[in-house]
């Protein structure tokens, strides 16, 4: 038996989760599946529970789980929280807390979406580049931070940080994809102006001496933005630091028709994992059936593949979002013309009737 934790979060989190759910329920009958569900608290939903956004209830079960499914934290009645309190620390917590500082984001453009990406079609068609972002490190962990008074007035200060063998493990997942993928490898940085960029392309380029075969290339920040709506495809696997993945994969998700669509896997060494859909927690559209769920379900599908081992299960969600897209059925933030509008029960349904 496995067990799996899922954390729904605030916002449209437990709606999409609950869609999420649906769909592993139909594979797990399907592919003869033993898995055991908990739920868990995280996020403002934590807060409100139990004053804290990681409670030690939640801390206790992550630690047990073979994987955790997350849908999404935060939201406007918790921004005047002071900071360890609010939704987004639960999140920084749990990531922390199980040492997952390899976040897997791949976008890939469903044949069918080419029409809901604001780019032009023959500028994303076939697109697929996998952004390995490293998730605990950076400066949104690095000390010192705060908020302090300095000659007469305030001042705020974070620490981007990174050591050696905190680059060199993330390196080695991302060129360790890149062996698996199309063998081109883009580092971003900005070496040009950062001190911690200095090192971490050093320390990229040392680390390539142990993949020959990989064709390492590297570019500033500011240009890669810039690459990835010029010609996205030019791409195979992106690595960089956590503030600038956070960055460039809400801009690639925007690349494959819709942030609805992007799913990620959080990784620590032992490869348990955390799935989350990239997006937030939408507060704009939550509780009006409107999010896009496939985000979430394609990370069903990570988790199945990455953490469990359940390949074909992983595969037939795949192939089922496919069908149900080549069916014409869209959520608002992919819908274009001639397809049909749903929400995002009705897109839950949808799959779980298309997978066989
Ligand atoms: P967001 O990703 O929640 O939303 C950005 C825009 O994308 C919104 O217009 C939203 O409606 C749309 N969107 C997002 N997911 C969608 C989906 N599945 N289907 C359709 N449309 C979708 O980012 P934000 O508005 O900057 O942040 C809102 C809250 O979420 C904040 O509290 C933020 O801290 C939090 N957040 C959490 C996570 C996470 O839990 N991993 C990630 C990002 C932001
Ligand atoms: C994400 C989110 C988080 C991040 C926030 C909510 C802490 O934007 O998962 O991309 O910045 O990592
Ligand atoms: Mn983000």
């Amino acid at each position: 038996m496995q067990r799996i934790l899922v954390l729904p979060g605030d916002g449209i989190g437990p709606e999409i989760v609950n869609e999420a759910l649906k769909v592993l329920d139909r594979v797990a009958e399907l592919e003869g599946l033993d898995l055991e569900i908990d739920e868990g608290l995280i996020g403002g939903a934590g807060y409100d529970a139990a004053g804290d956004p990681y409670p030690a209830t939640t801390r206790a079960m992550a630690r047990e789980a073979d994987a955790i499914l997350l849908g999404a934290v935060g939201g406007p009645q918790y921004e005047a929280l002071d900071r360890p309190l609010r939704p987004e620390r639960g999140l920084l917590g749990i990531r922390s807390d199980l040492n997952l500082f390899a976040n897997l984001r791949p976008a890939i453009l469903y044949s069918q979406l080419a029409e809901a990406s604001t780019l032009r079609p023959e500028v994303v068609a076939g697109l697929d580049l996998l952004i390995v972002r490293e998730l605990t490190g950076d400066i949104y962990f690095g000390q010192p931070r705060g908020v302090e008074e300095r000659d007469g007035e305030r001042v705020g200060f974070n620490t981007a940080i990174y050591s050696e063998s905190e680059i060199e493990r993330i390196a080695r997942v991302a060129f360790d994809a890149a062996m698996k993928r199309g063998r081109r490898l883009c580092s971003v940085d900005k070496a040009n102006v950062l001190e911690v960029s200095e090192l971490w392309r050093e320390v990229v380029i040392r680390v390539g001496r142990d993949y020959p075969e990989v064709e390492l290339s590297h570019m500033y920040v500011d240009n890669a933005a810039m690459q990835l709506v010029r010609a996205p495809k030019q791409f195979d696997v992106i690595v960089t630091g956590n503030i600038f993945g956070d960055i460039l994969s809400d801009e690639a998700a925007m690349l494959t028709g819709s942030i609805g669509m992007l799913p990620s896997a959080s990784l620590n060494a032992e490869r348990a994992g955390l799935y989350e859909p990239i997006h937030g927690s939408a507060p704009d559209i939550a509780g009006q059936d409107r999010a896009n769920p496939i985000a979430t379900v394609l990370s069903v599908a990570m988790m199945l593949r990455h953490s469990l081992g359940h390949e074909a299960a992983a595969a037939r969600i795949e192939t089922a979002v496919g069908r149900v897209l080549d069916q014409g059925l869209r959520t608002a933030d992919i819908v274009s013309e001639g397809c049909t509008l749903v929400g995002t029960a009705a897109m839950g349904d949808a799959l779980v009737a298309a997978m066989n």
